[in-house]
């Protein structure tokens, strides 16, 4: 199965390239999934399906055609459908400290709680088997970076709540519960959470396989959208999870006429494409004009997808490189992080029992070690060449 994710910057146009992607795999003859995050729910609308279609589906999947499904996450029905113990529980509790009902119910949707469930849905699909090509439509980047992020923290997380939380609860229900008004969560909330996470056990692997999970990581040639598209490269880098390319989309074409203001607009263009290229090298580049009008039916998705893909089979990998390689250095190892964009000062470690923590900006990185690795330290990090050199000793 191949698991295609699409992510970029707010408004590029990754439920569009989705849609695409999606339609023109589904007329190759993969057997297709089109899965979108977007509370704003705008793949249904590049499909052009009505509201009855979307409603009645409640967040399910929704035949486009033979190969073709599109769903769009409902995270209030995916709440009632799996997680009622977990929200119950929160809900209470924002309830009990004296915030009213409609906020308390608000604030009970976790953050996460969309990147978890549809990471719930990557490895149901991929387990399954029943679909050839997932396409995932991922929020702007930020909340995709939380995407890739998940499994690793969760993982983390599971292991300190089960081990210190639990414990705590059985100790401290019987007095805290008389002395104070606050609730505790009782056993079916540690239940709900251990068995979404026994439903999450693996998928971290599958996201990391370059032969199964390419990121496309759409972009305009615009200033500030090619610096997020750098810093989501770097992110998705560190993580792991292979993007096997940078689309360039809503380039003007030259041939548009006599007009300043669009020769202007090109110009303009043409600089940054170059950048793109050269920030990027080696991954490969696909540049997709502006269409005169926005990408509504499957129409224009055709037209779209044969110009982003041309003879190119959307399935393939179009380029992989290992995110990250663990080197033996005399006595020592030395792992060496692809890492493009990164300027030293930036760049933190913390060494944990099983990982280290390569930590940059906000986001940070955990790299499980080898068994071999655990009982080293680390020695110091470099930055060169666009890689990070963390020396273990
Ligand atoms: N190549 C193109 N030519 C013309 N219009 C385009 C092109 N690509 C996308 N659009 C239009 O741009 C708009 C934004 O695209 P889209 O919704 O796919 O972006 P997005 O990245 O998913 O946005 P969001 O971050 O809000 O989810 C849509 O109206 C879409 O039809
Ligand atoms: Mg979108």
């Amino acid at each position: 199965m191949r698991i295609i994710l699409f992510s970029g910057k707010g408004g590029v146009g990754k439920t569009t390239l989705s849609a695409a992607t999606g339609y023109k795999l589904s007329e190759l003859g993969y057997k297709t999934i089109v899965v979108s995050l977007d509370p704003a729910h705008s793949l249904a609308d590049a499909f052009d399906l009505s509201e009855e279609e979307r409603f009645s589906a409640k967040g399910l999947p929704i035949k486009i055609n033979e190969n073709l499904y599109i769903q769009e996450i409902d995270i209030q029905e995916e709440i009632d459908r799996y997680w009622g113990d977990v929200y119950r529980f929160l809900e209470l509790l924002f309830n009990t400290t004296g915030l009213d009902e409609v906020l308390a119910e608000e604030l009970a949707i976790l953050p996460g709680m969309e990147e978890v469930t549809s990471l719930l849905y990557v490895n149901k699909y991929y387990k399954e088997k029943e679909f050839d090509a997932l396409i995932l439509d991922l929020p702007p980047t930020g909340e995709s970076l939380r995407f890739v992020s998940m499994p690793s923290v969760l993982r983390w997380y599971m292991k300190k709540i089960f081990k210190t939380e639990r414990l705590v609860m059985k100790v401290a229900r019987p007095v805290v519960g008389r002395l104070t008004d606050v609730p505790l969560p009782d056993e079916n909330y540690f239940k709900a959470l251990e068995n979404f996470y026994s439903r999450l056990k693996g998928v971290d692997e599958i996201l990391i396989n370059p032969e199964i999970t390419s990121v496309r990581l759409v972009s305009n040639p615009e200033k500030m959208v090619l610096k997020e598209s750098q810093r989501a490269f770097m992110y998705f880098t560190l993580f792991g999870v292979n993007v096997d390319a940078i689309i360039v989309n809503k380039v003007i074409p030259s041939n548009t006429g006599d007009c300043d203001f669009l020769k202007s607009w090109i110009n303009v263009q043409k600089r940054y494409i170059e950048e793109i290229e050269n920030y990027f090298y080696p991954v490969p580049l696909f540049k997709v004009p502006l269409l005169e009008e926005e990408v509504c039916g499957k129409e224009k998705l055709k037209i779209l997808s044969d110009l982003v893909y041309k003879d190119r089979n959307p399935y393939s990998v179009f380029f992989k490189e290992k995110a990250y390689e663990i080197l033996q250095e005399g006595q020592g190892y030395l792992i060496k992080i692809k890492a493009p964009f990164l300027s030293k000062e930036k760049v933190s470690l913390l060494k944990g029992e099983e990982e280290i923590v390569v930590r940059v900006g906000n986001f940070k990185s955990h790299i499980l070690l080898p068994r071999k690795l655990r009982n080293l330290e680390p020695k110091g990090a470099k930055v060169e060449g666009g890689y990070i050199y963390v020396r273990l000793g």
